[in-house]
């Protein structure tokens, strides 16, 4: 299959990135990024998470955080909403698109939302009624899909039951997470094949964590099973608390510059990123861990 013209990027690191951070990053701080990555073009932003503060307490400013944006007209910005709960939070909170998450693996399901698979997708039930009712877009997120830290392979199978679950509850669109970053080309296209017998392929994203290196790899293979709609993560932070190892997503700088180089339309302005990564890494106090981002910036200085 060719290459897409264009493709979506949704930019993750307000909620996937800050979620794995240390240090409570403040709300003046999350606000700060989600306006500049709005500004630099983003369609999609996954701007916040309505979980138990308990269990993310990173994430425990999620009404703040929405209150205080400036939207930018045309860009989703999504929230992460586990149980009717979160949803209403989310809903109150003016968010544009609800995510619900479940794994493909029963023991990470366990970890990460304290239920089975089964018991997360009736628990999703009434969250995409309610996201339906009022309105809103819902997104399926499927971790683990390319391999569990409990379980170690994950079977094909497995990926497609949960995407054909969240298709019947209504999803608009579905991520297939390697939540580990431990998926390698070939596997990425066939796992992104099987799934678009069952979804159209417009509607399959591809989240992948950069833990071994093999995002770039993994997105040129989901490209070629016509996966146009990745998750990328400004400067590469982030991760699951519940993923322990895993680094974050793989780097917006890096996959707008693999996209640049292929002729690929973004819609999102590269050199703003790049200073965006430099900013965030400072504020954090980590280095960003962009290779495209880091040289971009390096020649910029010189
Ligand atoms: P639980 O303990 O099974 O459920 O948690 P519960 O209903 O007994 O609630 C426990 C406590 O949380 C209670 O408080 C609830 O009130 C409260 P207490 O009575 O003990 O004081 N609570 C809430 N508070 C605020 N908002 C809510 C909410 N719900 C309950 N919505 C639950 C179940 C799902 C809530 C919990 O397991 C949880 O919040 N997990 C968080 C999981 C998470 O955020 N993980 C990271 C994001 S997923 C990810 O990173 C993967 C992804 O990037 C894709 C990939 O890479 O794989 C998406
Ligand atoms: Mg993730």
């Amino acid at each position: 299959m060719s290459l897409p013209d264009k493709v979506k990027i949704v930019e993750v690191s307000p909620r996937d990135g800050l979620q794995n951070e240390k240090e409570f990053v403040a709300t003046t701080g999350k606000i700060q990024l989600i306006d500049r990555l709005s500004e630099a073009g983003f369609q999609n932003i996954e701007a916040a998470s309505f979980v138990s503060p308990k269990w993310v307490p990173q994430m425990a400013d999620g009404a703040e955080v929405m209150a205080g944006i400036r939207r930018r007209p045309g860009t989703i910005y999504s929230a992460l909403t586990p149980n009717l709960r979160g949803f209403e939070a989310a809903l109150a909170a003016g968010v544009d698109e609800a995510v619900i998450f479940g794994a493909a693996s029963e023991a990470f399901s366990q970890r990460n939302i304290n239920c089975s698979i089964a018991e997360s997708i009736a628990r999703f039930e009434p969250v995409a009624e309610a996201a339906k009712a009022a309105g809103l877009r819902l997104r399926g997120s499927i971790s683990c899909a390319l391999g569990c830290p409990y379980q170690g392979e994950t079977p094909i199978e497995s990926v497609v039951d949960v995407a054909r679950r969240m298709l019947a509850l209504g999803c608009d669109e579905i991520d297939v997470a390697d939540t580990i970053g431990v998926g390698t080309a070939v596997q990425v296209g066939r796992v992104m094949r099987a799934v678009t017998e069952i979804v159209d392929p417009s509607r399959v994203s591809g989240h992948f964590h950069d833990t071994y290196g093999q995002s770039l790899a993994n997105i040129m293979a989901a490209m070629e099973a016509g996966i146009s709609i990745f998750h990328t993560s400004v400067a590469g932070i982030g991760g699951c608390p519940y993923a322990k190892g895993a680094t974050g997503n793989v780097a917006t700088e890096d996959v707008l510059y693999m996209m640049r180089g292929l002729g690929i339309e973004t819609g999102v302005d590269l050199d703003a990123v790049v200073d965006i990564g430099q900013w965030i890494s400072h504020h954090i106090g980590h280095k960003s861990s962009s290779r495209a981002g880091n040289a971009l910036a390096a020649r910029k200085a010189a």
